[in-house]
This record gives structure tokens, sequence and C-alpha cells, in this order.
């Protein structure tokens, strides 16, 4: 009953926020639904929220961020409110703030934290308040970023997180273990996890192991039973080689394309560019077999590649099935959405085997108040074998 009246009364105060649209009402209607928004925390779909306000990190001019207060947003159909634990930081971060040059946006793409609301739409016996969450979201260009006490995320894109796994740890899953199953299983199709491994196993080049998406990409070719080659700086090889690659080589070597064909006697048909800028492109054809083979890449490559060579690009915002703009208008298909659902649940299902570890982490001190000085680590190209990661509590203004 109590459930009912509440239902209705939030319904009243939308109508009336309508109705306020284009009359010289003083009270917003962003306002009178935030406030029945609030009511309605009480019924099992919202958890209670302390506040109608969150803090957010906001693009600002000159390619800057800031801290701001703004409103916590209501989740729509088929979407969910995560309340953020932990957020971690991506290459993308700065490029969409440097490029899109958008004030006003939220920034941030990773994060970990539980559903805190539920939108119309959603399976609430599949999708339970307090779930632990992690995933993708496309910052910078909107009000809906990572970097945030709240966002609203699609439920087709979540990641469950198992308990063995820390919120700090899960934040930096999204980009790099969905682009991980963009480059083998959508841009190719290569073995999978869980499923009866070829024989002999097939073989894969990840160029550049060592970055966030090298450091999936390894281990999802492991656990599906290929036999994996790297490229990184020589400090990293031990690491890499635990995590699961069979052999090393420097991406710095003026030999590494020769020394890779040689190690492979010609036969490699299968890579993915971890890196995409500046010569991998060209290093990686050199290094697959005389008749060619298949490279999946994270930006396009500006080089023309020799006869044989198929270049296959994926954006992980795709997966979030959203028009977006990045640098140009994308439009993903529905099959991108179907892929990102799979995608999603193979990584749950792969995290909850407890097959997986995470990147060391770069914790910053004080939460989002730090994104600016991670952003600018980022930039300066310092980055190596770690995961920028701000813990939503510890910023300034933000209790645990
Ligand atoms: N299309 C998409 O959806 C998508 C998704 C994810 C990432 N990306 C893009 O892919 C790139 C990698 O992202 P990430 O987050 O995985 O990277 P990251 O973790 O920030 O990468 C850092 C690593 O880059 C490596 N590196 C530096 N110079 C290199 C070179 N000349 N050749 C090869 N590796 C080099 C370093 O390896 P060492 O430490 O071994 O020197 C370092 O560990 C970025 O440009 C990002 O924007 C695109």
């Amino acid at each position: 009953m109590t459930l009912f009246i509440l239902l209705i009364v939030r319904s009243l105060l939308t109508d009336i926020s309508k109705s306020c649209q284009n009359s010289s009402c003083k009270v917003t209607p962003q306002r009178l639904i935030r406030d029945s928004y609030i009511l309605s925390s009480c019924i099992p779909h919202f958890f209670p929220l302390p506040s109608t306000d969150m803090k957010a990190v906001f693009t600002i001019a000159g390619a800057r961020v800031q801290v701001r207060d703004t409103e916590i947003p209501i989740p729509k159909e088929e979407q969910v409110l995560v309340k953020m634990v932990a957020v971690a930081q991506n290459p993308t971060d700065w490029k969409t703030i440097k490029l899109a040059r958008v004030v006003g946006a939220i920034v941030g793409t990773d994060y970990a934290g539980t559903i805190a609301g539920v939108g119309p739409g959603v399976d609430d016996e599949k999708y339970k308040l307090g779930d632990r969450v992690a995933g993708v979201l496309h910052g910078s260009l909107n009000k809906n970023g990572a970097f945030a006490e709240y966002a609203l995320v699609p439920v087709h894109s979540l990641i469950r997180i198992p308990d063995s796994w820390t919120f700090e740890e899960a934040a930096q899953l999204g980009v790099g273990t969905t682009t991980t199953c963009q480059c083998f299983w959508q841009s190719q199709n290569l073995p999978k996890p869980f499923e009866r491994p070829s024989s002999p196993p097939t073989t894969v080049l990840i160029w550049s192991g060592a970055s966030a998406t090298g450091h999936y990409a390894i281990q999802f070719a492991k656990l599906s039973g290929m036999r994996v080659i790297t490229t990184s700086s020589p400090k990293h090889w031990d690491r890499l080689k635990a995590l699961g690659a069979d052999a090393c080589f420097d991406y710095n070597d003026p030999e590494v394309s020769e020394k890779i064909r040689a190690y492979t006697e010609n036969k490699l048909k299968y890579a993915v560019d971890c890196f995409s800028e500046k010569t991998s492109f060209q290093k990686i054809s050199d290094a697959l077999s005389e008749e060619g083979g298949t490279i999946s890449c994270l930006f396009p490559s500006p080089y023309k590649l020799r006869a044989g060579i198929k270049l296959k690009f994926t954006l992980a915002y795709d997966l979030l099935a959203e028009p977006y703009k990045f640098p140009k208008v994308y439009n993903p298909r529905a099959e991108d959405k179907a892929f990102g659902d799979w995608a999603t649940d193979l990584v749950s299902e792969v995290l909850k085997s407890g097959k997986l570890v995470p990147l060391p982490m770069k914790l910053y001190p004080n939460g989002l108040a730090s994104v600016q000085e991670g952003l600018r680590y980022m930039q300066e190209g310092k980055v190596s074998a770690e995961k920028i990661t701000y813990r939503i509590s510890d910023t300034p203004g933000i209790e645990a």
C-alpha cells in the first residue's frame, strides 16, 4: 500500500513539474522530480539518497577540470543509478577533454560501485540494489560521466564484481576488458575462454602488453588457450610472462618485427595492437606472415599497409549503444549492444572463476580532487604498466 501511495505521489509531482515547464512557476521541474525521487527512495527500487546533490568532475574552459556540485541524475529506461566507490583513468579521458572541448560535461569512463537505483524496464530481480558493478561510460561529452558520486549506466553494459576484487581494483575493468573482447571476438573470431582450445594453439601477437588493454588481452588470450607473444619495455617481461605471455619482445628494438616473424616461423596471422599509434601498425604488419593476417586496432591506421593485411578498428563506446561524437559521429548498431551484453557477461564469468588479476594501481590521495593531476601525468606519457585510480571517499567534502 505504502509503495502504491508513494508511486502516485511521485507520478503527481512529475505531472506538476511538467505543467510548470511553460509557466512562471518558481519551483523548477527538475527540483520537483528530484523531491519525488528522494521520496521514492523509500520504495525498494531506490536506496534512500542522503541528498539531492553530488560532487562530480566537470570540464571547464581551457581543457581543464574542476570538482563541482550538481544534481543526482534519475535513471531512465533500462538504466541503473550507480553509486561510485572508485573510478579509474584511461587515455580517452584526457583525449576527449582536449579534442571535444565540451565545457560543463562530467569526466570519466571507468567506474566501480553499487546499484543505488533502478530505472523503468529494468529486471529488478536480476539487478538488485547494492549489487557490486563496474563498467564503461562515455565521459567528457555530456552530464553523465564516471568521475562523480553517482552516474547512470545502461544495464546491458554492467560487469559483476566478485567479492575477491576490491572496488579500487574493479574500477579498471571497464575499458580494458570490453576492448579486449571487441578485439578478439568482434573484430576477429579467436578462441574463447571456457571453450575447448584449438589444437595446435592459435598464436596471437599482443602489441604493447604492458598497457592496460594489453594487460587484459594477455590474460584473456591465455584463458582461451592461445599462445601469446607480446611487446613491451624489457623491465615488464617477468610480470607479463607471469600473466601468461609465452614470449616477450622489445617494441623499441629496430629488428622487433623480423625477430617475431622468425620466432613464429613466418606463420603469425593474428594480432591486437594495444598501442595503435606512430609506427605500431607498420611493425605489426611486418611481423605477420608473408601471406598477411588480421590486426585488431584501437585507432585507424594513418598508413596504407601491404596487401593481405586486414585492419579491424573498434571503439569501446560502441557497446553503450548510443550515438556519439569522437570526433566524427558514430552510430552503434543493434549488434554492438548485443555484443556488449555478451562481453560483460563473459567478463563477469571470468572474474568469478578467479583467474584474472588487476593491473598495479596508482591511487591518488584526494579522490576526484586529484583528477587534474592524474590527467597531466597520463598526458605526459608517464603511465607505465599501472592504472591511475581515484577513491571517491578520498575527495574533500565527500563522506565515506
Ligand atoms: N578504441 C578503443 O576503444 C580504445 C580502448 C582502450 C584504449 N584505447 C587507446 O589505446 C591506447 C592504449 O590505451 P591503454 O589504456 O591500454 O594504455 P596505457 O595503459 O595508458 O598505456 C601505457 C603503456 O603504453 C606503452 N607504450 C608507450 N610507448 C609505446 C610505444 N611506442 N609502443 C608500444 N607501447 C608503448 C607503455 O609500455 P611500456 O611500459 O612497456 O614501455 C605503457 O605501459 C591509447 O591510445 C588509448 O586511447 C582505445
